[in-house]
Parts: C-alpha cells; sequence; structure tokens
C-alpha cells in the first residue's frame, strides 16, 4: 500500500529553495510517529535537504546520479540491532508497481517531483494542512480532488507557537478504484 505525507500550503506549495517552508515541530513529532518502522521513500534533493538517512526506518533514495551513502552501524548506542538502512533506487516507477502490490504501508516522503509521479498509484494521503501562504514557494503537491479522495481521518486545529501558524493533520483515502495498480 502506499502512502504519501506532506506537509501542504494554503497555495498548495510544500517548499522552496530544496528547503521546507516551515519548521513546525508538532508536524515532525506526527512525521516521526507515523513513519518510524517503516520504508520511507524521498527524491535525491529531498534526501540531501535532510542530510542523512531518517532513524528507525528504511530509507529509499530515487536517483539516476551516483550517490554515496554513509554506513550505518550495525548495532544502535544500546546494543540491539539497527533498524535503519539507505539503498538507491533508479527505476521510480517499477518500484511503484511492485509496493502497490504489497500489504505492508511505504511512506513517499517528497519532494514535489516524487509526490507527483506517485501520486497516481497512492491508496492514502497524510496530509499537514497549513493555513498560511509563504511568500516564497517553487514545489508544490498534486491538487487534491475531493471526488477522488474522501477523509478518513482529521485532527483538531494546532497552533504552532515560533510561527503563530495553524495547521491540521487530515488523512485521505482514495475513493476513485481506478487508481493505478499495474
Ligand atoms: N512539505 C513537505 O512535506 C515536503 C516534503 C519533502 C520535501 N519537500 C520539499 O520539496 C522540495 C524538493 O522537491 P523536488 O521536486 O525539487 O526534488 P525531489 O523530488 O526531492 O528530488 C528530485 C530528484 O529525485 C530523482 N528523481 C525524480 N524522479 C525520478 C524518477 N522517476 N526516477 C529516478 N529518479 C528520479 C532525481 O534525482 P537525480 O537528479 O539524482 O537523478 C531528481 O533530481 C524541497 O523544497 C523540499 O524541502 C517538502
Amino acid at each position: 500500500m502506499i502512502s504519501l505525507i506532506a506537509a501542504v500550503a494554503a497555495d498548495g506549495s510544500i517548499g522552496n529553495g530544496n528547503q521546507l517552508l516551515w519548521h513546525i515541530g508538532g508536524d515532525l513529532q506526527y512525521f516521526k510517529a507515523v513513519t518510524t518502522g517503516h520504508t520511507v521513500i524521498m527524491g535525491r534533493k529531498t534526501y540531501e535537504s535532510i542530510g542523512r538517512p531518517l532513524p528507525g526506518r528504511k530509507n529509499i533514495v530515487v536517483s539516476r546520479s551516483n550517490i554515496e551513502f554513509p554506513l550505518i552501524p550495525k548495532y544502535k548506542k544500546d546494543g540491539t540491532p539497527s533498524n535503519t538502512s539507505i539503498e538507491k533506487a533508479e527505476d521510480f516507477i517499477q518500484l511503484l508497481k511492485s509496493l502497490k502490490r504489497k500489504k505492508e504501508e511505504v511512506f513517499i516522503i517528497g519532494g514535489g517531483s516524487i509526490y507527483s509521479a506517485a501520486f497516481n498509484y497512492a491508496d492514502r494521503l497524510y496530509i499537514t494542512r497549513i493555513f498560511a501562504t509563504p511568500e516564497k514557494a517553487d514545489t508544490f503537491f498534486p491538487p487534491i480532488n475531493q471526488n477522488e479522495w474522501e477523509v478518513a481521518n482529521s485532527s483538531e486545529i494546532f497552533t504552532d507557537a515560533e510561527n503563530n501558524i495553524d495547521y491540521q493533520f487530515i488523512v485521505y483515502q482514495r475513493t476513485d478504484k481506478r487508481s493505478k495498480t499495474k
């Protein structure tokens, strides 16, 4: 099962200059809670912007370039085996097709080009709706058509004290069964 997870501003924007638009602590905690223990898939630019493999997750970086990944210790500091790994995938569409057939939920974590390519394969969207529009943005999330997606879950509206911005967690489930399955 393929899920996309993104923080999306009121105008659909998600990034600028290879950075997130805002640092919202509550959203970063939510992202960690939802994705830890799962596979996360990201574009090469998003990986570079994060700067390290996300711990406690199987990281897959989509890229056609030669990238070097850091060595990940086999054991965590507490002596238990590491559950962090990182690998590269060159054929994103083939990867999506193979993941689509599996029960396991995997998370596409951005950025813009990866969300766009994966959108028609997605079964579920975890959207942090940010009730603000940035001054500048260069990367956008695909439009969510209400005929194809229904709200499965929505949180209360929170306020980020640092930025004084309201945000809300919404989970959409695909209603349109015509999503690409093969
Ligand atoms: N708001 C959010 O939730 C959120 C989440 C994540 C990222 N972002 C933001 O999104 C922006 C980055 O997005 P982006 O679109 O510029 O970059 P991106 O999607 O992160 O990465 C693009 C790169 O991914 C690789 N790629 C893309 N499609 C591919 C395919 N079909 N097959 C193989 N490789 C493929 C290419 O790497 P190579 O050039 O190496 O081949 C491409 O240059 C940043 O501003 C980031 O902060 C926002």
